[in-house]
Order: C-alpha cells, then structure tokens, then sequence
C-alpha cells in the first residue's frame, strides 16, 4: 500500500454559521482526498468545529443555553452544511469532545515539562472578537482597534504561560527552506508567495506566544485547563491547532481505536493543511514549531488559499453579503451539487489571488464545462453508439502493417495523451492542486471533441468519407473506421471521467452506471472507494477498459443546459 494521506482543513468557529468560504476549504479538501483515494492511498480527511472560544459562552449565555447546546446546535449546521456540499469526511473533530480534550492536554503538559511551555508575565492588546492578542505595531497601526471589526482593543495585563516560539527560530527557518527544495525533514509552504511572506515576517525574528488565558470569577466552565492549574485555561488558538494530532493519536488510548475505526497514527503526519491566509501564519510557524516541541513528524505541506469574494466585493458582516448556505443549496437544487462543486473548486481561490462567485460567471462555466463539455460530450457518444451500433460497444479496429505507426497514431491519439494520467496527478495532488487535476480531465473532453468534430463519425456511419480516413482508405473499411472512433471517443470519456469524479463524484457515477462501468465497490455509492487504483482504471486497453460487445446506455444528459438569462436560483 502507498503512502497513507492524511488532509485537513481548519476546524471552524463554531460561533458562526458555515458559508462558502468554510464550504469551499472543505470542497478544496475533499477533492483532494478524493484524489488521493483514486490514486489508491489510504486517506483521511478531517474536517471539524474549534469550540471553546470565550464568545461561545456569551451567545449561548443571551440565547439561554448552555455553551455545549449552543456547540450542539451549530456543530450540527456545519455538518449540515458539508452534506449539502457531498463531502466525505473521514471524521468532524469538535474540541469539545473529550477525546480531544485528554489528548491536548496531554501535549500541553508534555511541553510543560520538557521547559517549551512556561509561566510569565504577558501585556498586551487583545482583540476579543477575533480571540486573540496583536503585537503593539499591528495595534498601532489600527489605532487601537480590532483590524477586523473596528472595535477598541483591550490592553491585558496577566500572568500567562509562554510557549517557547523564539527557541525554533532557525530550525523553522531550515525546515521551511529544506521544503521550499523538496528536501527530507521540511515542510512545503503553498502558494509560493505565501511562503515568502512567512519567510520575510519569521526573518524579522519571533517572541513567545502566550498560549493560556486566566480564569475569571464567575467563568463558565468552557475550554481546557492548563495541566496542573486551575487558574488558567489553553488559549483556543493553541488548543485548535492539536485537533489535527488528537484525531488521529487514538494510540494513546487503544482502547478508542475501535470506536474510531481502527488504528489512526499511521496518518500522521499530514499530507497537507488546507486553509485561507488569514490563519496561514498559525499553521506555518506556531503549530509546526510544537511539533518540533513534541518530537512529531511535521506535516508535508501547508497550504493557504485566497478569499471567495462575492460579486466583487469582499464578504463581511457589515456588508451582510455572504454566500450562505441557502443560496449554495438553491444552486444546488437547480444546477446538482457537482456543479457548485465544480464552480468552487476550479473557479476558486486556490492560489495567491482572490476569486469571485457571480451567477454569470457560474452559468457561464456550467455550460462550457459541464453542460457543454462533458456532459454533451458524453451524450454524443452514447448517442452515436446507440444509433450505429444499437448500444453495444463497437470492436476497434488493428492498425494494418500497411499503415504508418506514426500517421495511426497521430489519428487515434488517446492511447498515447492518457497514458501518464496517474503519476502527473499524483504530483498535482502533493501539491493540492486540484483545479490542474481537475483541467487534465477537461482538456481530455476538449480532444474528444476535437477528435469527433475531425472524424466526423456521422458522416462516416452515411458512407461518406471523412477528413481521418483519407491516409487509411483502402486499408480498413468505412465501418472500421466508425467503430474505431467510436470505441476510443468512448473509452477517452470513461478515462476523462476517472480524472473529473473528485469534483463531480455522483454525475459520474452515473454516467459510469448507464455505461455499465462503475469502478466503484458500491456503483449506487460514490462514497463507497474504487475497486483498482487510477493507474489501473486508465489503462488504455487494460483490464478496466470498456469492452467491445459491451452494452451502454445512452442515460439522460448528466447536465442540462442554462439559460443565462434567468434570474439568480433563490432570487426572484
Ligand atoms: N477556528 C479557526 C481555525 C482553527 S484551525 C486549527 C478559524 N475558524 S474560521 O471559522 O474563521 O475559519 C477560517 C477559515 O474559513 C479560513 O482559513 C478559510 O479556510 C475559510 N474561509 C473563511 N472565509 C473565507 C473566504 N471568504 N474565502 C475562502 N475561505 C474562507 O479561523
């Protein structure tokens, strides 16, 4: 068996309600895992809600509930949420929960007595709605006001446990260079400018974190306890960052591994963390630092993608123009829920720059790529096969020795154009790239359109010669010809298709179920893992390969086309 990959995606306040920006992370995440499942590694994914922050406990207090009821009830939206989105997590980790609190207290107190965790004295200017505390510059630059909301910081004063930061200055540095070079022992920060900046900002030099806040009179009894001190609690940010060990560390108490499903330390380390920028510099530098701390291995890659933005402008409160859920669900209904998850994951943020969600630019690559591309691709396919050749799958034909290899190859181009589809994947996907995965699958539509608007299978199927049978005429019949073109149209859609399931996981089961294809275990479940890695599956000609004599059906089309002059689905 490969490599285990194990992804995560930040666990989310659970104070908020989830909107695209969550949704899109954890699309980003899962089409990647999906990936990586398809490449045949053992994967993990994780995903969750970071609860114990102090603002839980005031909106639990005005609505009248306990701090868990409110986590409870928010948890469960989130969770909704990434249903709506087909997310296949592997577990949703809630702070909360006691698994997580033993183990990350474990940790805590294991840097307490190693000396990387320590008790001094911390003034400073604290954001409370943001939950955590900015340097005097960044303060001073915002006037004394939170950068986020505008509201007056609090200048705190207290006593307060350090986590020893400054001690892994240079071997951060190192780590993150020897990445940069894709040597052993670094870890890779994605996208390269973001690299950059955590290098310039480290380069400035590094204080010790607060990781403790003291508890006050009256405190709901929310957060985890500094080991050994009732005095202080673990500050959020710290405590959230160990959900990615605590989920997986079900060694330390083997008698959880059964309720979690087995054995999970094999995973660690991750793979990648998948995030936005805002939080990049917790993840690039804090955590990995502790797990330098820890004696853990560290995670492959960090990787911080840019901000949805919503018909050009940035989401905020004040604004109140976030995507909710309500509207990604409307789309959902109207378009599937492949093609939201289509739009976010190539159309997305996942580089340096920001990116946009405006209805005209989704309805406009929902019919380019999907109504358009592999949606009518498919159908013309399966439509030609049904009319020609009554749905069977038609007997290509052998190149005769008469014809030259380099001129037969030229014409039937796929067997040659898909043949390194799983190692260029398996490099895209180190690197979370997905949308370049996911483009490969695309560009294969493309040529098969290319490939049947130059063959021109119809005309051939009327006796009528085509511009590819010139250079082969004499050599193999009209009807030769026909099923040659189509067998491979076919089976280049079945290979494309392959490569486009991690964004579009239940069109393409169904395309693979009318096809009588389905490389799944499950072919009603997409969910259900594949019967035999990418490298196998696309093997031109191979065991997974469609079969001559094999019925398809023509199925419906996979996706309608949209008519752009429409309203916005949820808007009048
Ligand atoms: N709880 C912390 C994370 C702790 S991880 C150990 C947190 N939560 S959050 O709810 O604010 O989520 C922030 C993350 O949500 C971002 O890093 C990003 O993954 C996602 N997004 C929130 N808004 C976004 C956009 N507008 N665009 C894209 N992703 C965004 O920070």
């Amino acid at each position: 068996m490969s490599q285990p990959y194990y992804i995560t995606t930040p666990i989310y306040y659970v104070n908020d309600r989830p909107h695209i920006g969550h949704c899109y992370t954890t699309t980003v995440a899962d089409v990647a895992a999906r990936f990586a499942r398809l490449m045949g590694r053992d994967t993990f994914l994780l995903t969750g809600t970071d609860e114990h922050a102090e603002k839980v406990v005031k909106t639990a207090q005005d609505r009248g509930l306990t701090p868990l009821q409110w986590a409870d009830k928010n948890a469960a939206e989130f969770v909704k949420a990434f249903d709506l989105m087909g997310i296949q997590a592997d577990d949703f980790m809630r702070t909360s929960q006691p698994r997580h609190i033993a183990r990350a207290s474990a940790y805590i107190k294991k840097l307490m007595d190693s000396g990387d965790i320590y008790l001094g004295d911390y003034v400073g200017w604290f954001d409370a709605s943001q939950e955590e505390y900015l340097t005097e510059t960044v303060a001073k630059e915002h006037d004394y006001k939170s950068p986020v909301t505008g509201k007056p910081l609090e200048k705190r004063t207290e006593k307060n446990y350090f986590f020893r930061l400054s001690k892994y200055e240079s071997a951060l540095l190192q780590a993150i260079e020897k990445g940069a070079k894709g040597e052993p022992g670094g870890y890779r920060i994605l996208p390269d400018a973001r690299r950059n900046e955590v290098l310039g900002r480290l380069k400035q030099g590094l204080n010790d974190v607060p990781v403790s806040r003291a508890v006050k009179e009256g405190d709901a009894d929310w957060g985890i306890l500094m080991p050994g001190d009732p005095n202080h609690r673990v500050y959020v940010w710290i405590e959230a960052l160990c959900n990615y060990l605590s989920a997986v560390d079900n060694e330390r108490e083997p008698s959880t591994a059964q309720a979690e499903g087995g054995p999970r330390r094999k995973y660690w380390p991750p793979a990648v963390h998948v995030m936005a920028k805002d939080i990049l510099w917790f993840h690039a530098v804090v955590w990995p630092a502790m797990l330098m701390a820890l004696g853990e291995e560290l995670p492959a890659v960090v990787y911080a993608h840019a901000y949805f933005v919503a018909e050009g402008r940035k989401m905020s409160k004040s604004l109140g123009n976030f995507i909710e859920i309500d509207q990604l669900r409307a789309y959902a209904d109207k378009f599937s829920v492949d093609a939201v998850r289509w739009y976010l994951a190539t159309q997305g943020p996942l580089g340096a720059n920001d990116a946009d969600f405006a209805h005209a630019k989704f309805i406009e690559v929902y019919n380019a790529d999907l109504a358009n591309g592999i949606g009518n691709c498919a159908s013309r396919v399966g439509n030609m096969i049904a009319k020609y050749f009554d749905g069977v799958v038609p007997e290509p034909a052998e190149r005769a020795a008469q014809i030259d290899q380099k001129q037969w190859d030229a014409l039937f181009l796929f067997p040659g154009l898909v043949k390194d589809c799983a190692p260029g994947i398996a490099t895209q996907i180190e690197a979370c790239g997905i949308d370049q995965a996911l483009h490969l699958g695309a560009s294969y539509v493309n040529a098969i359109d290319q490939f049947i608007a130059a063959h021109r299978p119809f005309s051939v199927a009327k006796e009528e010669p085509s511009a590819g049978y010139g250079p082969l005429n004499g050599f193999i019949t009209n009807q030769q010809f026909l099923s040659t073109v189509l067998y491979h149209s076919a089976e280049a859609v079945r290979i494309a298709s392959l490569l486009l399931f991690p964004a579009l996981p239940n069109k393409m089961a169904e395309l693979w179920r009318n096809w009588n294809c389905s490389p799944l275990n499950d072919p009603a479940d997409p969910n259900s893992g594949f019967k035999a890695p990418l490298a196998e599956l696309a093997e031109w000609g191979g065991k997974w390969s469609l079969k001559p004599g094999q019925k398809i059906d023509k199925g419906e089309a996979l996706f309608m086309r949209a008519d752009p002059k429409e309203p916005a689905p949820g808007q009048a």
